[in-house]
């Protein structure tokens, strides 16, 4: 069989299997007891998938895991890049474990994910934050046994941002996943598109598809697990396998998917418009458990600000493309993206992102406030648009939306939906919160034995956000 360069070579998982088996072996020597990890989780899916690999080699290593960070032996932060809020939010966080390092002091602390591989930020938590044992890349992630084995032997704190940005692809740890019955699937790491405002390129590195096989297998798991609704996680699922040589599209991947046995549901994301071919959304349509539902962000309504953005398609060519895609499937549920106050963003561009929204009239769609990210090129940008005007624009268009939400939820009272029970509802009215097909929540009365199952409801009211609905 030919060499993969992008999966780890048995050397290199033996190496890390030794270093689990050290650090299991030295903190029952040194605590004896179990101890204790925790991670926290900041930004987006992909890193609640990397979180869920580094649960998996805590549990290998032997720790019990906590979702209490005071309470941790080593507590991870896996923190996001992608706003500077995001950012905020981590180091706030992380500033906090000098008091919990006062009543544990053999507490580690590490922090991984996209943030600290912005050197400028590494270089901040190295001088600012000095009770922070471990920083290390999402690269290195298949690395974290072997850090934190040598910080345990006495070594100095650990910085290691290796920058390789190719990254290895863990084919070896089994993800500690949320209960069933949904699970996370990553298809590709990575990105090529390099648009202006975006850190995930330079940070997540260039994209690498995990080879079909091991996916579909994955899947196969899942499914052998009682998992019922699989979600393919990349930053572009539509450009996934171009980095394999004779590979499957992603077309194929989901046709391979669909075809495994079981009543399943399966989705992903993210889709970029300009990858979105009539091929995928007639795929969509012909595997029954496909989810009729995708999220396809545009990010602007104005042709000249998505070229700004180096989108690579314009606003005529993402309706062309949501027109095909409902024409096929009436019930298809669509979800987008936008960013407002992008540099050089005007009131007349502004309008058409409006317009664009009245068109288009999505199920719902997660509005941003451009945020400047150090290294890309929008950063330097002259126009920066004063943050009281992204303000406005912002409001703008979350009233709109929540407008458009609630229409399109209204239409679903009085119908019957095939829904899978997820978890518990969070509306202290119901017990049991539920997915439709097109992924609108619903929340039900009933037992929680039933989480796990589908149902057949009938939708008796709405709000903007979710639907109401009791079981028939
Ligand atoms: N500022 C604001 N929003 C951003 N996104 C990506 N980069 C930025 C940024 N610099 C948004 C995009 C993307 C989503 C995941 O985050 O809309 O689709
Ligand atoms: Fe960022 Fe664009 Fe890649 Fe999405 S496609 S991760 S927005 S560069």
């Amino acid at each position: 069989m030919q060499k993969d360069n992008r999966v780890l070579s048995p050397e290199q998982v033996a190496l890390q299997q030794d270093y689990i088996e050290k650090n299991r072996v030295f903190y029952l020597d040194r605590l004896k007891r179990q101890p204790l990890g925790c991670v926290v989780t900041f930004g987006c899916q992909q890193n609640e998938a990397d979180t869920e690999l580094i649960k998996g080699m805590m549990v290998d290593m032997g720790f019990a895991l906590t979702e209490t960070p005071e309470k941790a032996d080593v507590l991870v932060f896996n923190t996001c890049a992608i706003r500077e809020h995001a950012e905020m939010r981590a180091l706030g966080n992380v500033g906090e474990t000098s008091h919990y390092k006062k009543a544990n002091p053999n507490m580690l602390v590490c922090i991984c994910g996209c943030m600290v591989q912005q050197q400028h930020v590494a270089d901040k938590v190295k001088a600012s934050y000095p009770y922070v044992d471990i920083v290390f890349d999402t690269h290195a992630l298949w690395r974290f046994p072997e850090f934190l084995h040598e910080r345990l032997s006495g070594s100095r704190r650990i910085f290691d941002l290796s920058g390789d940005e190719r990254g290895l692809i863990l084919e070896n740890i089994k993800p500690v996943r949320k209960e069933r019955p949904s699970a996370w699937l990553s298809i590709a790491y990575g990105c090529n598109n390099f648009c202006s405002y975006c850190v995930v390129p330079y940070v997540r590195g260039r994209e690498r598809s995990r080879r079909p096989e091991d996916i579909v297998g994955e899947a196969e798991r899942l499914l052998a697990q009682g998992y019922r609704d699989i979600t393919l996680l990349g930053q572009n699922v539509n450009s996934y396998g171009s980095d394999l040589e004779g590979c499957c599209a992603f077309p194929e991947l989901l046709r391979r998917i669909n075809a495994l046995p079981g009543d399943f549901r399966v989705r992903f994301m993210t889709s970029h418009p300009k990858d979105a071919t009539h091929e995928l959304f007639d795929t969509m349509a012909a595997c029954e458990k496909v989810c009729r539902s995708i999220h396809l962000p545009v990010q602007s309504g104005s042709d000249r600000v998505l070229k700004r953005m180096n989108r690579r398609y314009d606003s005529e060519k993402y309706i062309s493309l949501v027109d095909y895609a409902r024409k096929l499937m009436p019930e298809i549920t669509i979800t987008s993206d936008i960013i407002v106050g992008f540099p050089g963003e005007t009131e007349e561009d502004f309008e058409q992102t409006v317009a664009l929204l009245e068109k288009v009239r999505f199920d719902s769609l997660f509005t941003f406030i451009y945020s400047r990210r150090k290294g890309t090129p929008a950063y330097d940008m002259p126009e920066q648009v004063p943050r009281d005007v992204k303000q406005v624009r912002f409001d703008r268009l979350m009233e709109l939306q929540n407008r458009i939400s609630w229409e399109k939820n209204e239409k679903y009272v009085g119908t019957m939906q095939r829904v899978l029970i997820d978890g518990i509802s969070e509306d202290k009215n119901y017990e049991l919160s539920a997915r439709t097909e097109g992924f609108k929540l619903v929340h039900l009365r009933g037992d929680r034995s039933m989480i796990g199952e589908y149902a057949d409801v009938l939708i008796e009211r709405n709000s903007t956000w979710a639907l109401f609905g009791r079981m028939v």
